[in-house]
This record gives structure tokens, C-alpha cells and sequence, in this order.
């Protein structure tokens, strides 16, 4: 059958699990990014982003379930996100995209997502 959703297209749980997985491994050694997170563990932030990603896309609630509305910008507010924060965030992101392999219109759906959430959480234009 015609899978329902874009989650269970490319998927599901395992692949979005996969596409953070390598994100994280790529912040946790970003000397601009490193420092935003929380200091000890990457884990629940991991764990936030993966459900936040699977829900937008169709999978299970959990995300919301567990921390409400997503309201994304708003939960950026405490960091200072600006071009050279967003660039590299989308250098990780696009790595992390990439390793999944995906068919070409699948990568491109999922790409053009983020790089455009990401110009969005802009919140300190030089
Ligand atoms: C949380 C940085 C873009 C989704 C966070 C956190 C930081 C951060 C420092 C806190 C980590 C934590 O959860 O403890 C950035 C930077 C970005 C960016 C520098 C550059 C543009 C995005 C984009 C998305 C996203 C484009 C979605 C497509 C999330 C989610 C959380 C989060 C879901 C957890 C929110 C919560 O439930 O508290 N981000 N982010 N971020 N970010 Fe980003």
C-alpha cells in the first residue's frame, strides 16, 4: 500500500532516529553551536528534536504529548541565532540529510524544510 504519511515514506521512527543521531554528533564537536546546548548531556535534547520532527511529519504526537505547542521560535528566543549560528546549523543538518540516502524528491522535501525553518529562527540578523 501507499504509505499515508511522508514518517512512514522514508521510514519512519528508525530514519528520523538516524537523521539526529548524526545532527547531534555534528553539534557536539561545533565550537559555535556546542556551547547553546545544555552542558552535560546531549541526549534529551536529541530525544526533543527527533519526536518534534517525526510529529511535523506525520508520525505520532509524542512531541506535543510531552511539551505542548511546538512554538519554535519563541523556544529560540533564549539563544542568539544569527547567520553564522544558522549556517552551521544547516552544515550539520545538510551532512545529516545527506547520510540518509534518501530518493532524490524525498531528500529535497525533507532539505527545503529545514533550510527554511532554519532562516526563520533567525532571531539576530547582523
Ligand atoms: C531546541 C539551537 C534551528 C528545532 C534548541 C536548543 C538550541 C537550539 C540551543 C536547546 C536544546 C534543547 O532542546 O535543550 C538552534 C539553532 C538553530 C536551530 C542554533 C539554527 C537555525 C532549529 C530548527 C528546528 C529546530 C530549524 C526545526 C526544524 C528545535 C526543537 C528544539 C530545539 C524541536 C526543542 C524544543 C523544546 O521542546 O524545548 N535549538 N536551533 N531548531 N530546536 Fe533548535
Amino acid at each position: 500500500a501507499t504509505p499515508a504519511t511522508f514518517f512512514e515514506a522514508v521510514g519512519g521512527e528508525p530514519t528520523f532516529r538516524r537523521l539526529v543521531e548524526v545532527f547531534y554528533s555534528g553539534i557536539s564537536d561545533d565550537p559555535l553551536l556546542r556551547p547553546m546546548y545544555p552542558e552535560a548531556d546531549l541526549g534529551p535534547a536529541t530525544e526533543r528534536m527527533t519526536l518534534f520532527l517525526m510529529q511535523y511529519w506525520g508520525g505520532p504526537n509524542t512531541y506535543s504529548a510531552q511539551r505542548g505547542h511546538p512554538r519554535l521560535r519563541m523556544r529560540h528566543a533564549p539563544f542568539r541565532i544569527g547567520v553564522a549560528e544558522r549556517d552551521a546549523w544547516l552544515r550539520h543538518m545538510r551532512h545529516a540529510v545527506d547520510s540518509l540516502g534518501l530518493p532524490a524528491d524525498q531528500h529535497a522535501m525533507l532539505w527545503d524544510y529545514l533550510e527554511r525553518a532554519a532562516h526563520f529562527m533567525v532571531n539576530a540578523p547582523e
